[in-house]
């Protein structure tokens, strides 16, 4: 049964998409069964990983509204994972989640459906502490945090580990943050190496992932070419942080 894991920060342009997208190729790269959940209705996981959000007919809304089976909206795509797209439908999902039953847990029924196909769910989530992020949350075994390397996006952490801890007291309590993944790290400033030594006090307690993300233009690059990093003509040193993450994951599961 699949390890499912959040991908979250209350910051947006933290790198929470360009991680969920290329760790989860990463994962497939080294033989484990990956599905994308994109739970953005701005949908750039779904478009990252080469579908044209606007085409889509079925999307993840019509799992979460429409009972269409789960299986019928996956796609596959060319790099070895298996997406559960989104598109713009999604944004009136938080209004519309407040009117249905069990409004936390929409998300964990239609994970559940495929859960079993699976080693891995990522799930990447939106900016935001809203149903749909309190929806990903609940489904979810771990959390992981893309925290770019400025002071912006320690806040946004912040915020999302009270949010968390909550989600544990009270809708789910076996998810765990599995750590702090530095995204966006500029080896050329100080500002980047202050922010990694305040993640280290701030967050004492909290497992720090001993490999970070360098900034790269390459990333928005790969993002525009529709491509995992992996697929750049140069090294991107940023992209070996993805590749260690995904060994550690399948070597140690969810510890
Ligand atoms: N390591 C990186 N270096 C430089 N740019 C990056 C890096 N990671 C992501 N980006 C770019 O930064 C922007 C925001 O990243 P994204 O993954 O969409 O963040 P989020 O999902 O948290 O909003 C995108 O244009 C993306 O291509
Ligand atoms: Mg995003």
């Amino acid at each position: 049964m699949a390890l499912v894991i959040v991908l979250a920060n209350q910051k947006g342009g933290v790198g929470k998409t360009t991680s969920t997208y290329n760790l989860g190729v990463a994962l497939a790269d080294i033989d484990q069964r990956v599905l994308l959940v994109d739970l953005d209705p701005q949908a750039g996981l779904t478009f990252c990983a080469g579908v044209e959000p606007d085409d889509l007919e079925k999307t993840i809304y019509n799992c979460l509204f429409r009972n269409l089976p789960v299986n019928e909206v996956i796609i596959s795509t060319e790099y070895g994972v298996d997406l559960l797209p989104a598109n713009i439908d999604l944004s009136i999902a938080e209004m519309q989640l407040l009117n249905v039953p069990a409004r936390e847990r929409r998300v964990t029924k239609i994970i559940n459906e495929v859960r079993d196909n699976y080693d891995f769910v990522l799930i990447d989530s939106q900016p935001s502490l809203g149903l749909l992020t309190l929806n990903a949350l609940t489904a979810a075994d771990r959390v992981i945090i893309p925290v770019s390397c400025e002071y912006l996006s320690v806040r946004g952490t912040v915020a999302l580990l009270r949010f968390v801890a909550k989600v544990r007291g009270q809708l789910n309590s076996k998810i765990q943050v599995l750590g702090l993944l530095p995204t966006m790290f500029d080896t050329r400033t100080n500002h980047a190496r202050e922010i990694i030594a305040i993640l280290k006090t701030q967050f004492h307690d909290i497992h720090l992932f001993p490999f970070t993300v360098n900034r790269s233009i390459r990333f928005s690059e790969a993002a525009a070419q529709r491509k995992p990093i992996f697929e750049s003509k140069v090294q991107v040193p940023g992209a070996l942080a993805y590749r260690e993450l995904a060994r550690q994951l399948v070597k140690k599961g969810g510890e």
